[in-house]
């Protein structure tokens, strides 16, 4: 019989490529999401690629009471996979109390009803953003933490923290995957990134100029002492992040996790500068991007990147795609987007 999955925020951007992986992997999939910075198109594309319709909740997961509605209609699910936040940096520094507020209550609502219904597996969507302003890279599991350099970083430690103290005691494993910079998008080029409010993040940001929606976009800082003086990420495709969810669900219902909680650094391992990405964009597009050098961000790091030898020999997972590939496919999906959406 087919494991099935609760996917919170399964109409975001790596929960809609997570659910794909999972269907394409033989789980059965529910979805829930509040939809304020998504929106079901996801699910009509998921629908497309996979052929498998995956019932959805509209819920807000501060709501314990509607949550508990989908566990009372399914109550076979074992395992769930939380990707639900708010997620814009920027925002949590000008509204830190809706982060927490939002990020913390859902988190506690999720896993009250965890143990509650005895789920095997619970994913929870945490980011390189907890190892904070890191002096040196690649960063593994056993990193120290640093002080969150934003009220956002601070929501995924405090919930990093928050199921390890939760779960101690119960029957449900708990994998912490911290993502290191999600990029690219589906391979079918219907489906990718479809943020409500202006996109931040730098490959949106450059394909939203490549096709004309903004004028010009600017490398923030370019005197950081890195080899050509912009700062330094690890950018990971969507659909090899997507995998490693599915990866550790499996790691879990196989009964291969021999403690409550397990942490996984899933990055490519491989940094690259803002400049280097502007420039694998332009050779792989043939698109001249109209790009200005500008000063720094406030609460940028320097540089971050990963070391992911755990999720290697653990999960038996490593990248299958590299910064081309994230190049191609989120231009594809971003001239597909201004066609038809
Ligand atoms: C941060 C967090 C990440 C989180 C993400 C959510 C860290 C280390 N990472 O990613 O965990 O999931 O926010 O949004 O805290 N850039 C430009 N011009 C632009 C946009 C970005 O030069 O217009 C540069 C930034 O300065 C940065 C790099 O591109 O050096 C990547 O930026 P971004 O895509 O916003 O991700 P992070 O800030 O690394």
């Amino acid at each position: 019989m087919k494991q099935k999955v609760l996917v919170t925020g399964g109409t975001g951007y790596i929960g809609s490529h997570t659910i794909i992986d999972l269907l394409e992997n033989g789980f059965e999939v529910v979805c829930v999401d509040n939809g304020i910075n998504s929106d079901t198109y996801a699910l009509s594309a998921i629908q497309k690629i996979t052929g498998v319709e995956v019932p959805y909740y509209h819920i807000d997961l501060c709501d314990l009471e509607a949550l508990s509605i989908i566990f009372k209609e399914h109550n076979d699910i074992s395992g769930i996979i939380h990707f639900a936040a708010l997620k814009a940096v920027g925002e949590s520094v000008e509204k830190p109390l809706l982060y927490f507020k939002n990020n913390l209550e859902s988190l506690i609502n999720i896993l009250t009803l965890s143990i509650q219904n005895h789920i095997k597996g619970f994913i929870f969507s945490s980011s390189c953003t907890v190892y904070g302003d890191v002096s040196q890279s690649p960063v593994d599991e056993n990193t120290p933490i640093q002080e969150a350099a934003s009220p956002y970083g601070r929501t995924k430690q405090m919930g990093e923290k928050i199921i390890s103290d939760s779960l101690k005691h119960t029957t449900v494993n708990s994998i912490l995957l911290r993502y290191f910079n999600p990029a690219g998008a589906h391979s079918s080029g219907i489906l990718g990134e479809l943020p409500i409010n202006p996109p931040q993040n730098l490959v949106p940001v450059i394909t939203e100029t490549a096709i004309g929606k903004r004028d010009t976009m600017t490398v923030f800082g370019t005197d950081y002492p890195t080899r050509d003086g912009s700062c330094i990420r690890d950018y990971i495709h969507v659909e090899d992040l997507a995998h490693a969810h599915t990866l550790s669900l499996k790691f879990i219902f196989d009964g291969h996790q021999t403690q409550p909680v397990e942490v996984f650094n899933v990055g490519i391992g491989n940094g690259l500068t803002v400049l280097e990405i502007i420039h694998a964009f332009e050779k792989q597009t043939g698109v001249k991007l109209n790009y200005q050098l500008g000063p720094r961000r406030p609460g940028d790091v320097t540089a971050i990147y990963s070391d992911y030898t755990k999720a290697k020999h653990l999960l038996g997972w490593s990248p299958q795609h590299d910064v081309d590939d994230i190049m191609r496919s989120a231009w594809k999906w971003e001239q597909f987007r201004n066609e038809h959406l």
